[in-house]
This record gives structure tokens, sequence and C-alpha cells, in this order.
């Protein structure tokens, strides 16, 4: 039996994800706190037995009773003995963002803000599964280990680090981050030649004014790429043009790179972000010649290859060429986008001059940050994170492969060597858009390649999967409720 509450199945209305640290029970109630300040149940309704919904959740009985208990407490629901439970009448509806997670009904009262910035983001509904890419199972952030990093970074950092210090960044950071990116990531670089900075974002930024600086004001971008509005607006306000070249299945194409006229480029060798092609050993060779012979630059966009699941990750091009490579790394995939931390190696020749660029943006990276991380690295909790979500990310993309498979085996999936993104390519002269905003009335986020490509011309159809953020349960139930969409 499927339960209707508000026109919604249980499913549709509680998602639990068995990943998440935080436990089922929890979950339950927050999400039947949500729905009754959001205005999803209503005051008076009544909610399914304890019995029901634990069968429809497949959790036990005893944990939706707790929860109800809970919630009764709290003032959510009401229960008169001999006859169900319902949602009480004080518990005024109210916008999902208004109030902390724990406020009771008495302070539910629905509030707007005149002065709300206008690029806060508003709340989203909720969807059974958003394959929003470039997101990292954010549930998973090691909260234990960061939190142990930044306690004893705070108690042992000498005094004298709490002065201005490096635009660089922390010695102690660039030292075991040198040593990681040798080791894990094949560059060829020291200390040195490492500018920490507030993610990929900041880096792209200042290389691109050092190049302007030095006359490069045409910059060459994949085609599909990664281009968000933001990214733009930096290209623009460092004051140089982009170009657009074709990605083909090797990879950037540097033939017509060669003809474009620019520069640098800014590719993404180890995992084309988004059609996820590796760039092939030819293709890294053509590239560095392209840059050598005309005094071009490549800025490497380094940015999820350790999450690599049929080989070792592909070293950087960097380390074929540290003269002519600008790599730029974060840990937005790595760890959560929220820490902003980030770093460029620069060629030996122009590190003081995107220091300079730092300086003048910021002062520098937060101090304790950079500490924290670089306990991180060189206690082997960084790794081991890296290892746990290997293995996470590899389910979600094995539950991904296999229940497009199974519902709509005319799908091709491709893209998935490394990283938490795929690209899905639709059976038939499909509209992506079409197939998107269907899905959305659907509650599943679908997002179209279209939104990747630099020109509205013609392209075969396709949708760009992000599957870090979203559980094997949720993977599953999305694309079963859109198998129908994508043929
Ligand atoms: C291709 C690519 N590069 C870089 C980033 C990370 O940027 P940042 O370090 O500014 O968070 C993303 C995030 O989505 C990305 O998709």
């Amino acid at each position: 039996m499927t339960i209707q509450w508000a026109g919604l199945s249980p499913e549709l209305l509680i998602q639990l994800d068995r990943d998440r640290e935080q436990p089922l029970r929890s979950q339950l109630e927050a999400a039947i706190r949500s729905a009754i300040r959001e205005g999803r149940l209503a005051a008076g309704e009544r909610l399914p037995s304890s019995r029901e919904l634990a069968r429809d959740l497949g959790v036990s009985r005893g944990l939706v009773q707790e929860c109800y208990g809970q919630l009764l407490s709290e003032g959510y629901l009401d229960s008169r003995v001999g006859s169900a439970t319902r949602v009480a009448g004080g518990a005024v509806s109210m916008p999902a963002s208004a109030g902390p997670a724990s406020a009771g009904p008495a302070s539910a009262v629905s509030v707007t803000d005149p002065a709300a910035p206008a690029f806060r983001k508003s709340p989203r509904p909720p969807l059974i599964a958003d394959f929003r890419s470039g997101v990292p199972d954010l549930a998973s952030f090691p909260r234990g280990d960061w939190a142990w990093a930044t306690q004893q970074a705070c108690r042992t950092t000498a005094s004298a680090d709490f002065d201005y210090g490096d635009p660089r960044g922390s010695d102690s950071l660039r030292q075991v981050l040198a040593g990681y990116l040798r080791r894990v990531r094949a560059s060829a670089a020291g200390p040195e030649d490492l500018i920490i900075c507030t993610g990929y974002a900041q880096g792209l930024a200042l290389v691109l004014r050092v190049l302007a600086g030095r006359g490069i004001r045409t910059v060459a971008f994949e085609d599909p790429g990664y281009g968000t509005d933001d990214i733009s607006a930096t290209v623009r306000a460092a004051g140089v043009s982009a170009v657009h070249v074709p990605v083909d299945g090797n990879g950037l194409d540097v033939a017509a790179l060669a003809a474009s006229g620019a520069r640098a480029v800014v590719a993404t060798p180890a995992h084309q972000s988004p059609t996820g092609v590796v760039l092939t050993p030819e293709r890294r060779h053509a590239l560095v010649e392209w840059a050598r012979r005309g005094d071009g630059y490549l800025i490497e966009d380094d940015y999820d290859s350790e999450f690599r699941y049929d080989r070792e990750p592909v070293g950087m091009v960097q380390g074929l060429a540290p003269d002519r490579v600008f790599a730029i790394g974060t840990v937005s995939k790595a760890l959560a986008p929220a820490l902003r931390i980030g770093w460029v190696l620069a060629p030996a020749a122009l590190t003081g001059a995107v220091a300079q660029e730092k300086e003048i943006a910021d002062r520098g990276t937060p101090v304790l940050d950079q500490l924290a991380l670089a306990l991180l690295l060189e206690s082997g909790r960084y790794d081991r994170h890296l290892r746990r979500m290997r293995a996470v990310y590899a389910r979600r993309r094995a539950a991904l492969a296999d229940a497009l498979a199974s519902h709509s085996p005319r799908a091709r999936l491709t893209g998935l060597a490394a990283g938490f993104h795929g690209v899905l390519h639709l059976p038939g002269p499909a509209d992506e858009q079409a197939v998107v905003d269907a899905a959305r009335h659907r509650s599943v986020g679908l997002y179209p390649m279209r939104s990747y490509r630099s020109g509205s011309s013609p392209a075969p159809p396709q949708l760009v999967l992000g599957f870090g953020n979203v559980s094997e349960h949720a993977v599953r139930a999305g694309i079963a409720a859109v198998a129908d969409l994508l043929g």
C-alpha cells in the first residue's frame, strides 16, 4: 500500500539516506518537521500508523514510534488515546530556511527578510535524487578528522605564525602538499612553486591576471567545458577574452587550439569536465609541444582525478612540462567545497608574479585552515578519507550504471573513468531541456549538456549526471522515476 500525504508518497516526502552519518531516526524526525513547517503536511492531517510507515520506509517500527514520540513532545504532532497520530493544530507552516532546525512550533512564524541578499540560494524543493555534478558526498565530510586537525593546529602553532605571513601560504602546508602532489599526481615541483589559494576559482583568477599582465589576452577553454557564470565573470574581470576549442573522444583538440590563436588554454586532462574523456598520451605531448613552440601556457584544472576506478589516477601534464603549466588543484571534491582551499603550482619563473597577485587579492589564505590541511595530509587521514570515498563513489557509480542498464537500456552512459559524474547519451531525437523539465516535475534533478556548451549549434542530446552526493538508494529511486524519459 502506498500512503499519500498531501499528494506525495512517503518516499517523496521522506528520504532516508543510509549512507549518512546522521542516524535514521533523526533523519526521519527532521523530514517530518520540515514537511510540517513547509506546509506539505497540514494541521489535522493523519499520519500513517507506525507499522505502515515502518514498512514503507524499510525501518523498524520501534524507530518510527520513537520518532513520533519525539515529535509529540515537541508539539508537532498530536495523538489522543485510541485515535490516529495527526499533525498538531499549532504547528504553523513556514519556509524551510526560516528558523533553526530545532525550533518548535511556538517559534514557527513565517518570516520574510527584506534585506536578504539577492544571491542567497532559495530553498530547493526536496528531490528524490539531485544529479547535479561537481558535488562530493557532503554527509561524508570527515568532521572528526577536521576537528582534530584544527584543534591540533590551534594548539601547536607558534605565536609568530599568527602574523601576516608569506602570501604563497604556510610553509608547512606547501612542504607536505608538494610531496603529496609528487607522489599522487606525478607533479614535478617543489614547495617554492606552490601558492595556496581559496580554491580553483581564485587560482584561475590569479593566473589569468598574471598572463594578462604579460600580454596574453586570449585564453582558450574546452567546449563543452566547465564555465559557470562566476568563471565567465572571472575571465572578464581579468581583462581576458575566451575562445572555445572542441573536445572529442581523445580530449581537447590540440590542432583546433593551435588554429585558435590563443596563447593559453584552460583544460582538464585527467578527466575532462564534463565529458569525462581522459586526454590521450599523444594529445598530451601535442599540447606540450604547442605550448613550447608558441611560448604558450596550459592552465591544468586538476579537480577530481584522485577518484579513478579502473587503475591508478593519470598524472598531471604539469609533470611533463613544469615550465609551461600552471596546475590548479582544490580540496572541493576530495573534502568539501565549503573549505575554500586550493593551490596553484606555477612555472618557477612566474611563481613570484602569482604570489604578488595573491597578496593584492587578500594577503593570503587563512593560516589555521592551511595548517589543518597540512596535518590531515601528514597524518595519513587525507589518504584514508580518499580511500573510503573511492569505495563510496564506486558503489554509487555501479548503482547508476545498473539502474540505467535495467530501466533505460537504450541510453548510453560514458565518462565514468574517474570523478563522480558521467554523460548520458539520450537515444533518438530527444530534447534535453524537455527531459530535464519533465524530470523536475517528478522531483528528480537532471542537467543538460547544453549548459556546458559555448554555442547553440545542434548537438546530440546528452545529460551530465553527477552521483557524488546521491546515495545508492536515491540513485536507484531517481532513475526509476524518470526511466521512461531517458529512453
Ligand atoms: C571542472 C571543475 N573545476 C574546478 C572545480 C572546483 O572549483 P573550486 O575549487 O573553486 O570549488 C569544479 C567544481 O565543481 C569543477 O567542476
